[in-house]
């Protein structure tokens, strides 16, 4: 007869030797695998201005443009952003938990700037905060007939079990390609986006069409982000170093657009911070800033990872722009200098995974570090390393540069999957020891998922296999043999 308890060793048993073969499989230096898939590319060229992608709401003076995004660092809090036209108008949002019923109301704050001779239009931003975790609420923007109405759902709270689907776009632009990859991720029930970086691609055009794509560019993604938070990283098409137009204050448009909540993680810059939601702590660093030892980044970063508590968020996931580990020709090496810096630090912290944009084709690898190489001395290449981040890199949204369709060869040991087409990422945390992420190529207007994976969380998956195999050696000793 077999006891229960006997049963229940058995599939504990079972479930680790999975849990092993598993691991390894991801973990180790396997052959990886170049998709030999070519998709037949819709030209990239960027959605005419007068498309109804980038519709304008009708009405004197109706609320355009608009975003929401995290608004403090547990997620009760959201600052929705939107641009008015004709006239200022009110920066207030009224809101409530019933639709049509706004028992609230809050005022926000109003800017504007130029670039070149373009006047952007008034952009409005408001905190809206001291909000009930997990709740629907329904929100109304600007005056009379040309108010516009809106809903968001908050996270649940922070708790180390709380499932939640993140979504992971990059390079977006304004394409039909990107529109594919919009739509794709609109109809995979993700909760809320973490955006690696570039965004409108508006420094491809000169003069007074970069604002202008900046508009169009905030009226295209308003489907989804007015109803879910983008959790913003800047890319180096935000920087629109002009010169020759007179424009050289780096990210002046994007800071006026892209408001983050970078004062509640006591960050000096909105270009890099950190936010907590569900069970993630997810931290947003800037890759055209400085990061080298003793800026004002590398010092917040340092700080940063000292409050992460893993007991209360497990899944700790960094998004940056420019990948560490990339195989492509596209930027190779181009995120050395960060990995000298910061490399150490993901292996010490157990980083979870890194999402990156910048190559427009998608790539993932094993997990791999090469902290043991120094310039002196050491092996120079990448190993297998249990503590190390998962790096993925999903600047593959769309835009009008195209694709990067060159990897280099042979495909490094490191380099698990990699494929030059269009798609983007969803990550789905069901609790504090296991996530699904699938990466969803755009194939001609269709959603394929093409490489998916279990990730399991770096600090829980590890401590419970730990704490399950003591137990398991204790009973040995007293006599519990070994089921199988
Ligand atoms: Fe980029």
């Amino acid at each position: 007869m077999i006891m229960p308890e006997v049963t229940g060793m058995r599939s504990l048993v079972r479930l680790l030797l999975t849990s092993f073969v598993f691991l390894s499989s991801v973990d180790n230096g396997n052959a990886g695998i170049t998709s030999t898939f070519i998709r037949s590319e819709w030209p990239s060229i960027d959605i005419p201005l007068d498309n109804e992608a980038f519709l304008v709401p009708k009405g004197h003076n109706a609320p355009q443009q608009v975003h929401i995004t995290q608004g403090d660092y547990d997620g009760k809090a959201v600052i929705i952003s939107w641009v008015t036209d004709d006239e200022p108008g009110p920066s207030k949002v009224q809101y409530g938990t019933s639709e049509k019923r706004y028992d609230f109301s809050v005022e926000g704050t109003m800017t504007n700037y130029t670039f070149y001779k373009y006047k952007s239009g008034y952009i409005h931003s408001c905190l809206v905060d001291g909000l009930e975790y997990d709740t629907k609420y329904y929100y109304k923007i600007g005056s009379g007939d040309s108010s516009r109405e809106f809903w968001f759902q908050t996270p649940p709270k922070i708790d180390p079990d709380a499932p939640y689907k993140f979504g992971i776009i990059g390079d977006l632009g304004q394409t039909y390609n990107s529109l594919s990859t919009l739509e794709h991720y609109i109809n995979s029930g993700g909760q809320a986006v973490l955006f690696v970086g570039d965004l409108s691609y508006s420094d491809r055009y000169q003069y007074n069409d970069v604002g202008v794509r900046w508009d169009t560019w905030g009226r295209f993604i308003e489907r989804s982000a007015a109803y879910q938070p983008w959790i913003w990283a800047a890319g180096n098409h935000e920087i629109e170093y002009m010169p020759y137009m007179g424009e050289v204050i780096p990210f002046k448009s994007y800071l006026h657009r892209y408001t983050t909540p970078h004062v509640a993680s006591k960050s000096s810059s909105p270009l890099w911070y950190a936010i907590r939601r569900a069970s993630a702590h997810i931290i947003v660093l800037s890759s055209y800033s400085s990061f080298v030892k003793y800026t004002p980044q590398w010092m917040w970063l340092k700080e940063e990872l000292k409050r992460v508590d893993r007991e209360k968020t497990p899944w700790l996931i960094v998004l940056m722009h420019v990948p560490i580990y990339n195989s492509n020709e596209a930027h190779f090496m181009e995120g050395e200098s960060m990995r000298a810096v910061f490399e150490s630090w993901f292996i010490h912290y157990k980083v979870d995974v890194v999402f990156a944009g910048h190559v427009h084709a998608y790539e993932r690898s094993y997990r791999i570090s090469n902290i043991h190489y120094n310039v002196s001395s050491g092996d120079p290449f990448p190993r297998p390393d249990k503590s190390a981040p998962v790096y993925i890199t999903v600047g593959d949204g769309g835009n009008q540069e195209g694709l990067a369709g060159k990897f280099r060869y042979p495909q490094p040991e490191y380099s698990a999957f990699r494929e030059a087409s269009y798609g983007h990422s969803t990550l789905e945390i069901k609790n504090r020891t296991h996530a699904l992420y699938h990466w969803n190529r755009n194939d001609d207007g269709k959603k394929v998922p093409t490489d998916s994976f279990i990730l399991h969380n770096q600090y829980w998956a590890s401590n419970l296999r730990r704490r399950k195999l003591k137990k398991h050696f204790l009973r040995s000793s007293v006599g519990w043999t070994a089921t199988y």
